[in-house]
């Protein structure tokens, strides 16, 4: 794990079993399922997990961003700098997006509005949110648009979304997220649209944009390549659960869980040159509507016993060979022989 420079400075954002539960007509869905995790000043944490896992509404959820037109509560605790997010009224949560927490959205449409011009809608984020005058704003939103690689910032401060290429747009949509001057960053998927060099450029302007400001840097992804290529941490989540969580380091060389390692062979096949094309794991996480007690992973793993749909997984820390932290809810533990001590049970948050 990289030591931020101001890693003593304890999480920049924390979620203590936060929990997500959906009301339709019909029926109460929990589709976030006590998430916990951390990241600090400087640091990466990569959620990962297939689509439908919960890595957008676990996070974006935080901030009041939920499915629309279905009732949502939540429960457990996120900590932003160590103060309570989700006991504030919706209209302050709604104020820490784009000031405190930075969003960088898949589709840079859904932040940009499509009929007016890039560079003036990032002077206005820059205006409200540090409140320079005019001029000063928009001085700063072509400068944004520099530092986030953008040749000719002048020029292209008046461009429209639609004239911009895809990875121009989601430099653009850098710049806007990074305009209140954020100290936390979510990127949700930011690469998925993109070609691979493309993608390639822009986790490189995110490491570097991290590394100049501190940031603490939420990278929700389905891609362990991407991944692999940038994490500190990784949170490993399946219907709803972390299932994983760890360094690193310790979770991608070791994996306890069977679902992290089904997809990290899944990667391993794709890079191999797989002539098939390459599924992540057969079969399909559970519908959460009918999820019951147990291992939601069970009807997809191969070392499901029948004693494992009795009870969930809880995660539960696990020695390591090279003593970083790493975390598994899984019965039966493949790789890891579980810790006993009360006190290192207690430690599962980093
Ligand atoms: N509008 C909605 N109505 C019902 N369920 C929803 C809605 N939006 C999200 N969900 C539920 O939340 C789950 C997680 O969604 P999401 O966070 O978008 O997954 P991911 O980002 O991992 O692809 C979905 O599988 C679905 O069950
Ligand atoms: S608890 Fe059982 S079903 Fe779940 S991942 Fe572990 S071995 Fe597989
Ligand atoms: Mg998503």
């Amino acid at each position: 794990m990289t030591a931020p420079a101001t890693a003593g400075a304890g999480p920049a954002l924390e979620a203590r079993d936060f929990s997500i539960r959906l009301h339709t007509r019909a029926q109460s869905i929990t589709i976030v399922d006590e998430v916990s995790w951390s990241v600090a000043p400087g640091e990466t944490l990569a959620i990962v997990g297939e689509s439908g896992s919960g890595k957008t509404v676990s996070t974006l959820g935080i901030f009041g961003l939920l499915p629309a037109n279905v009732a949502c509560d939540t429960g457990g605790q996120v900590l932003l700098h160590g103060r309570d997010v989700l006991g504030l009224p919706d209209t302050e949560r709604a104020k820490i997006l784009g000031s405190d927490v930075g969003v960088i959205f898949q589709d840079p449409l859904t932040a940009f509005n499509p009929m007016r011009r890039v560079g003036p809608q990032i002077a206005r984020s820059v205006q409200a949110h540090l409140g320079l005058s005019t001029a000063d704003a928009r001085e700063r939103a072509v400068e944004l648009l520099g530092q986030v690689g953008i040749a000719d910032p002048r020029a292209r401060y008046a461009a429209y979304p639609h004239e911009m290429s895809g990875g121009m747009r989601q430099r653009a949509l850098v710049a806007l997220a990074i305009a209140g001057e954020p100290t936390v960053l979510i990127a949700d998927e930011p690469t998925t649209a993109l070609d691979v060099t493309t993608q390639a450029q822009l986790l490189e302007l995110l490491r570097t944009i991290q590394a100049e400001r501190g940031l603490a840097l939420v990278l929700i992804t389905h891609d362990m390549g991407v991944v692999a290529s940038i994490a500190d941490k990784i949170a490993v989540m399946y219907a709803g659960r972390v299932v994983e969580y760890g360094d690193a380091v310790s979770v991608l060389g070791d994996p306890d869980h069977p679902y992290t390692s089904g997809l990290l062979a899944s990667i391993a096949d794709a890079r191999a040159g797989a002539k098939e094309p390459f599924r992540v794991l057969p079969g399909l996480p559970p519908d959460l509507a009918r999820v019951g007690e147990g291992c939601r992973f069970a009807d997809r793993c191969e070392l499901a016993e029948a004693s494992c749909a009795d009870l969930v997984p809880v995660l539960v820390p696990l020695r390591t060979r090279t003593g970083g932290r790493q975390a598994s809810a899984c019965w039966k533990h493949p790789r890891h022989e579980p810790l006993t001590e009360p006190d290192e049970q207690k430690a599962v948050r980093a």
